[in-house]
């Protein structure tokens, strides 16, 4: 079954990937559009990255738009750190020949489910949820149009990667992940607590790079820059590959395993600003909003991104 996406990101080497298998999977996806959003770098970087990747993967068919260029209520904090000073740190990519669109982001995002059948559009979001939760602000019947949100985002499980308690996606704006999450769009999480599972080890990055193409080398030279700071943070045989989760659970949902519970954000305390609180045992009352996903097959994952990327220039 395909399934018509839009896509957020803010690339970032692991959503790079991501994006790469969602390309690498046209019988699983048909990508209307992809929003830049402000995150591990700044909008103007993100934009040019997503250019950059739709290029190396020969689809400059697919249009980039621009997200907002800051969260909804705090300045901006970025990852430069774990991805170097482009974002995309890594590979040499060519500077994009394609051009962003005009029309902004959020106004595509409203628009495009407005005009299309209602359900039948997914949301994948790999980066903050800022320009969700602006469009569902704008519009609020939108969210009963959007089929899914599948997003990578959240922790419990594993604790905090941006502070001790929060996950970077949601620490950058904790009040859109709020509106999403109080959306009652069917929403999967795929949180730290499973892409932890996924470790990018020598042997699954030397296999990406064995490919050949143009697009399983760059997608190893990106892991093997980013994974710098996880492997000297976490002293693991590889780092987390987090973005790619997003496609391979849409792809192959019975390599992951996880359950309907509440999830909920905090957006006042300083100390855990971002967290979000996983009723794991359905403790509470709350509404169970989230498929909160918590483990997953590595190997197939690996193997799935691996047979996707062959499949690319
Ligand atoms: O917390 C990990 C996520 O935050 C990754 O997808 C990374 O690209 C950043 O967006």
């Amino acid at each position: 079954m395909t399934r018509k996406i839009i896509v957020t990101s803010d690339p970032g080497q692991d959503q790079a990937v991501a994006i790469l298998m969602i390309l690498g999977s046209p019988e699983a996806f048909d990508v209307l559009g992809m929003i830049a959003t402000a995150g591990n770098i700044g909008l103007d970087l993100t934009e040019k990255n997503l250019r950059k990747i739709l290029e190396l993967a020969g689809r400059p068919d697919i249009p980039v738009y621009l997200g907002a260029p800051r969260p909804m209520g705090r300045p901006l904090v970025t990852a430069a750190h774990v991805h170097g000073p482009s974002g995309l740190d890594g590979p040499s990519l060519p500077e994009p020949i394609m051009r962003t669109q005009t029309k902004p982001g959020v106004d595509y995002m409203v628009e495009t489910l407005r005009a299309t059948a209602s359900g039948t559009i997914s949301i994948v979001s790999l980066s903050p949820l800022t320009n969700l939760a602006l469009a569902l602000k704008a519009a609020p019947d939108i969210a009963g149009r959007i089929r899914e949100i599948v997003m990578m985002a959240g922790a419990y499980f594993e604790v905090g990667n941006i502070t001790p308690s929060a996950e970077f996606n949601v620490y950058v704006d904790p009040e859109a992940a709020d509106i999403v999450l109080r959306s009652a769009i069917p929403i999967t999480m795929l949180p730290l607590d499973v892409t932890h599972r996924m470790l990018s080890t020598p042997a699954r990055l030397d296999r990406l790079q064995a490919l050949g193409n143009r697009c399983g080398v760059a997608a190893a030279e990106m892991l093997r820059f980013s994974e710098t700071f996880d492997l000297k943070k976490y002293g693991w045989p590889g780092a987390p590959l987090h973005g790619p989760c997003v496609p391979a659970y849409m792809i192959r949902p019975e390599l992951f395993q996880g359950r309907l519970i509440n999830v909920t954000v905090e957006t006042a305390s300083e100390l855990t600003l971002g967290m979000t609180v996983a009723d794991w045992w359905r403790i509470t009352e709350r509404p169970r909003n989230v498929f909160y996903v918590r483990d997953g097959d590595a190997d197939g994952y690996y193997d799935l991104l691996t047979e996707r990327l062959a499949r690319l220039p």
